[in-house]
């Protein structure tokens, strides 16, 4: 295995099995060291910049406290403080290049991959993926360890991952890494969404290319009753196709009407409802990355359940931000 100190962590995509498992393992571990009350501080003086061009609770948060818990510090680089954004009178890579010099990670929620790519390409530090419309890496990792404290080991569990209808219109980020999980750790997911929302299917072909070797698969269908039967996890998602993200922020961020009233024409039925779980395994388990749009994509009598997972979900975000923090920027092994 490749060391992952001083390596950028841009998705799965760039990781091999043996990488992904060995961060798990260090989440695992180090999440067992804070409930001992075992302190772990693996950073210590160590700067982690957060650049975030979306507004986020649980990866802001998250990755906060895990500096704080490493013995590092995190600071906020928001538009205020950067000579960045539209008054922007600084080019961004002299921007990137400087804030390098300083810190010793970077995690940046990029509304464009190309400003991610290029952000990693012209720092000399580990530049982390905190959600991108290709990627997002950290959650998938934290679905992941959530997935094997349950049920153990995810080689040949099945999840399905399902569309949910909602009004914000989120990237394909985490159904592509969620794919490449698939692909390299080799469990079964099958993807239930509407016609003109299927995820990045250059992705798909490299995650069906991994999922030869490891036995993972990756099938997308229409129904959520084709997707649920027999499956071990239902995790909800809500995501537009990336040809619908490419026509532009505004249009996503602001709402397209035509797009909307499309989407609208799904609102009835792609909502996992008590029905849906049903049809599942017995003791299947309900995922949501959040923020979760209650009764639209899922329903409160489901995410209410004792099936629902959602908060053991959020709360691996922080053991596995702080193994991707310890292995890119610091000296862990
Ligand atoms: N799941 C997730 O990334 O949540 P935030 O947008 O709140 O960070």
């Amino acid at each position: 295995m490749k060391d992952l100190k001083g390596r950028d962590l841009k998705g799965i995509a760039d990781l091999t099995k043996e990488e992904i498992e060995f961060t798990l393992e260090v989440a695992g571990q180090l999440k067992r060291e804070l409930k001992m009350g075992k302190p772990h501080k693996l950073l210590e003086g160590k700067s982690l910049g957060g650049i975030f061009e979306t507004p986020s609770t649980r990866t802001s948060i998250s990755f906060e406290t895990a500096m704080m818990q490493l013995g590092g510090h995190m600071l906020w680089l928001d538009q205020n403080r950067l000579w960045v954004g539209e008054a922007a009178e600084e080019d961004w890579h002299d921007t990137i290049k400087t804030i390098s010099r300083y810190l010793d990670g970077i995690a940046y929620r990029a509304v464009r991959r190309d400003r991610l790519d290029s952000a990693a390409e012209y720092s000399d530090i580990p530049v982390i993926n905190a959600s991108c419309p290709v990627e997002h890496p950290c959650q998938a990792y934290a679905d992941v360890l959530t997935m094997t404290e349950k049920k153990g080991p995810v080689r040949k569990a099945k999840v399905a991952l399902c569309w949910g209808y909602r009004t914000a219109n989120p990237p394909a980020g985490l159904t592509n890494s969620t794919m490449l999980m698939a692909g390299k750790l080799g469990f079964e997911l099958v993807i239930a969404c509407p016609e003109g929302f299927d995820p990045d299917m250059k992705v798909k072909a490299i995650a069906d290319k991994e999922g030869e070797l490891s036995g993972g698969s990756v099938k997308i269908v229409r129904s959520y009753e084709e997707a649920v039967r027999g499956a071990d996890f239902i995790n909800v998602y809500s995501w537009v196709s990336p040809e619908v993200f490419a026509k532009g922020l505004e249009t996503h961020f602001q709402g397209d009407p035509k797009f909307q009233e499309m989407k609208g024409r799904l609102k009835d039925k792609w909502c996992v409802d008590k029905k849906v779980v049903e049809l599942a395994k017995k003791d299947v388990l309900v995922m949501h990355c959040m923020p979760i749009s209650r009764n639209t994509e899922v329903t409160d009598e489901v995410l209410n359940s004792e099936k629902s997972i959602i908060f053991d979900e959020a709360e691996n975000r922080l053991h596995t931000e702080k193994a991707i923090l310890a292995l890119h920027m610091g000296e862990y092994r």
